[in-house]
């Protein structure tokens, strides 16, 4: 089952987004020439969801080296950090950004003797190699996880993990997707994700263009319907998960799982290991974007929906504590939130703590 759309690839040496503000109302395309645009379109949500982010992001800064051609080595290696730099700067939440970017930096200073040309080429290539072992990775994440989900289950999910927000396949959809590609019966439920609205408009767009059953509801109908026994799982995305097994995702992430531990529904979380952030011990150290008061007091940038100046508070995202979570899934398996720690060790010694 293959995306229908591009989230992020290079089309005729300019970097291609869907414009995913204009979703699920038009399929518009935007061709980035410049890094300046890249940025822009990663701080205005226009590609949004973790490892969609840091792809773009990659693929951003292979086009600022591509500007800085003819540049002395050590100017071209000063001039990228600051091209980096200026990426790094969109949003603070999720760290498959930081991660992207260094793994570029690094090839950047690693292959310094080989000359400009060769490095610009060389980036290009590695940004490359980020977005499609990020679709292999969903799609053996996609495998592990649909172990965990039984034919006739109804699956709730928040915000968009999806093809839209990766570079393609999904994590949270991914594990979905599998599932019905093993032919197992199952419905979605999303959240509709207030204040963007990424469940109404992203994930309910991107499992009806592949015939997935999904139904939406608003946020606070979720407690409603899993009291009437109509959820059987809930799994979600990831933007930052730290060495305790504390995971930040999408604001109302926290309340989804308080809501599934009141009700003893399993709560997964997918996510690839790039989107680990071993440095920090907990969930506490993890910043949480606060984003513009208009996403609050309009709807959709148009409706207003509260009364001219009232205060608002817009956090962007909320940490889950790993105590509610059943287990997290990774490309390398799944494994209780208290042992995520363990993948930033030796690969042999994991064996005895996956639970797929
Ligand atoms: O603000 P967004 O839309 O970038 O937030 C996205 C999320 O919180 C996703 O759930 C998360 O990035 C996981 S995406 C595979």
């Amino acid at each position: 089952m293959g995306a229908s759309f591009t989230t992020v690839g290079w089309h005729q040496g300019r970097v291609r987004l869907i414009d995913q503000r204009q979703l699920p109302d038009k399929v518009v395309y935007l061709d980035c020439a410049d890094y300046r645009d890249v940025a822009e379109a990663i701080r205005n949500l226009s590609v949004r969801g973790a490892p969609a982010i840091g792809i773009t992001a990659a693929m951003g800064l292979a086009l600022g080296a591509q500007s800085l051609a003819g540049r002395d080595p050590s100017r071209f290696q000063e001039d990228l950090t600051r091209i980096a730099d200026e990426l790094a700067a969109t949003r603070p939440t999720a760290v498959n950004l930081f991660w992207a970017l260094d793994r570029m930096k690094r090839v950047a200073s690693s292959h310094r003797h080989l000359g400009v040309d060769v490095l610009i080429r060389q980036l290009v290539d590695e940004s490359q190699a980020i977005l499609d072992e990020d679709i292999a990775m969903n799609r053996a994440m996609g495998a592990i996880g649909a172990t965990f989900i039984e034919s006739g289950d109804t699956v709730l999910t928040h915000c968009n993990a999806g093809a839209l927000a990766t570079g393609g396949y999904g994590t949270a959809l991914g594990v979905i997707r599998a599932a019905w590609e093993d032919g197992k019966k199952i419905r979605v439920i999303a959240d509709e994700t207030r204040p963007v609205l990424q469940g109404a408009r992203l994930t309910a767009w991107e499992l009806m263009q592949d015939a997935i059953p999904v139904t939406l509801i608003t946020d606070n109908m979720a407690g409603a319907l899993m009291r009437a026994g109509k959820i059987q799982r809930c799994i979600v995305g990831a933007d930052r998960i730290a060495a305790n097994g504390d995971v930040a995702n999408k604001i109302g992430t926290y309340s989804v799982a308080v809501l599934a531990h009141h009700h003893a529904i399993p709560f997964y979380v997918a996510a690839p290991t790039s989107t680990l952030d071993l440095s920090i011990p907990s969930g506490a150290h993890i910043p949480i974007e606060a984003r513009n008061p208009r996403e609050v007091t309009h709807i959709r940038d148009v409706a207003h929906v509260a009364p001219e100046g009232v205060a608002v508070d817009n956090p962007a995202f909320d940490v889950t504590p790993a105590d509610l979570i059943t287990a997290i899934i990774t490309e390398k398996g799944a494994f209780r939130p208290r042992d995520i720690h363990r993948l930033g060790g030796d690969p042999a010694s994991l064996t005895a703590y996956r639970l797929a």
